[in-house]
């Protein structure tokens, strides 16, 4: 079984891309983990993430065993992130990776930007997290307060239009609204709530893909 849970910036997929996995005993991939390692990578070896061989010379080097770094969570990152994202090939490089995690058995909960309408086209359940940018700003705001970073709301409101204008609008694999994916938005749903909404698409998915098939 493959779920998948595409959305922008802060829209609380990752949170709930976790506990759906674990309700349904799958296993978890954030796919922005991947881009945020290669931008870490690039960064790393004294390149720029706009620099297209080297953002792929840094996937075709990354170590999956490299991705659970808590430190991969900073806004830097983030928009080091959608940058290397831009690049066809970076995107191609980490296509197998992704597709490989997707199909193991059980099955997985997959969660990025591309993953319903490029990664899995094939998935069971899909499903479009989103929030209004400024729901979405306040909730990041708080939880990079939390982790001691200095950053104004306002800052964190305009990283977050400058991703969502560069996720949405890139040539390759832009972050997009399956046809068959199920609008979930959480604007006015705290994390709980939140849950047990997706819980409920999910099941109500493959109840009905179970009578069709
Ligand atoms: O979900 P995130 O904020 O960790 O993602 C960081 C960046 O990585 C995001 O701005 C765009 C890119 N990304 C992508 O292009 N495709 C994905 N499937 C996941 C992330």
């Amino acid at each position: 079984m493959i779920i998948a849970i595409d959305g922008p910036a802060a829209s609380g997929k990752g949170t709930l891309g976790k506990r759906v996995a674990a309700h349904y005993g799958l296993a978890y991939l954030d796919t922005g983990q991947l881009y945020r390692a290669v931008a870490r990578d690039t960064l790393a070896a004294g390149d720029d993430p706009t620099d297209a061989a080297a953002a792929l010379k840094a996937a075709q080097a990354l170590n999956p065993q490299s991705l659970d770094d808590s430190s991969l969570r900073t806004p830097e990152l983030g928009e080091a992130a959608s940058l290397v994202a831009r690049h066809p090939q970076v995107r191609e490089t980490l296509r197998a990776y992704q597709r490989t995690f997707a199909h193991r058995t059980p099955g997985a909960v997959i969660d990025g930007r591309d993953i319903g309408t490029v990664i899995c086209p094939d998935a069971d359940v899909k499903l479009f997290v989103t929030a209004t940018p400024e729901e979405r700003a306040r909730r990041r705001y708080l939880e990079l307060k939390q982790n001691g970073a200095e950053v104004t709301p306002n800052e964190v409101l305009a990283d977050i239009e400058v991703r969502d204008e560069r996720d949405q609008n890139r040539a390759t694999a832009p972050l997009r609204m399956a046809e068959d994916a199920v609008l979930l938005d959480t604007t006015k749903l705290d994390i709980d709530a939140a849950f047990r909404v997706a819980i409920d698409m999910i099941d109500a998915a493959m109840g009905h893909a179970g009578q069709a098939g």
